[in-house]
């Protein structure tokens, strides 16, 4: 009797093991990184158009011209596209006479420019917001540095 009860133990422990197993194996294999940062930047790029950042019209597009890819403007100046930000910050960021991350501008300008609220540090938002803002590269055509 007690071979069989030690038995059906031996045979449960084997069966939550590999049920366990399987799990995790399935569980690995729904996270595909590069799919899961794809779609952060996708969702961040969507957001550089959403009003409901700010406090009235303005949208990250409204200075950050198509995305930040191209050269902006606020009166007279220039904001320059977002260049490979990812290897330049965290930098002393002029506007804030101050050392920023990526994540502390893009909420900057929530609050500054677009006069909305600042994101949480754990909003997936501001996270989505970065993630694109860090993946522009602007590729500069040989054409257009002559002009
Ligand atoms: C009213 C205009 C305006 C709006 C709207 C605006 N920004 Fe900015 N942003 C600026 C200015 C001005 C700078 C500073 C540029 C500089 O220092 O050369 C800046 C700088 C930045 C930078 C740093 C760029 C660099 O080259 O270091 C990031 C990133 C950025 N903004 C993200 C955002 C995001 C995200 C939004 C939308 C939530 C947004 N901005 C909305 C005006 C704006």
């Amino acid at each position: 009797m007690k071979k069989i009860i030690a038995l059906i133990l031996i045979a449960l422990f084997l069966g939550f093991v590999m049920l366990a197993y399987a799990q995790k194996k399935e569980e690995m294999k729904m996270a595909d990184p590069a799919k899961e940062l794809a779609k952060s930047i996708e969702n961040g790029k969507k957001l550089f158009n959403d009003k409901s950042l700010g406090a009235g019209k303005m949208t990250c597009n409204s200075c950050h011209m198509e995305g930040g890819t191209k050269d902006g403007k606020m009166g007279d100046m220039v904001i320059p596209a977002f260049d490979d930000l990812a290897s330049k910050y965290p930098k002393y960021f002029m506007m804030a006479k101050r050392v920023m991350t990526l994540d502390q501008v893009n909420n900057w300008c929530i609050v500054n420019p677009m006069k909305g609220k600042a994101l949480k540090w754990d909003d997936q938002k501001l996270t989505d917001l970065t993630a694109y803002v860090a993946s522009v590269k602007v590729v500069k055509k040989e054409e257009e540095k002559k002009k």
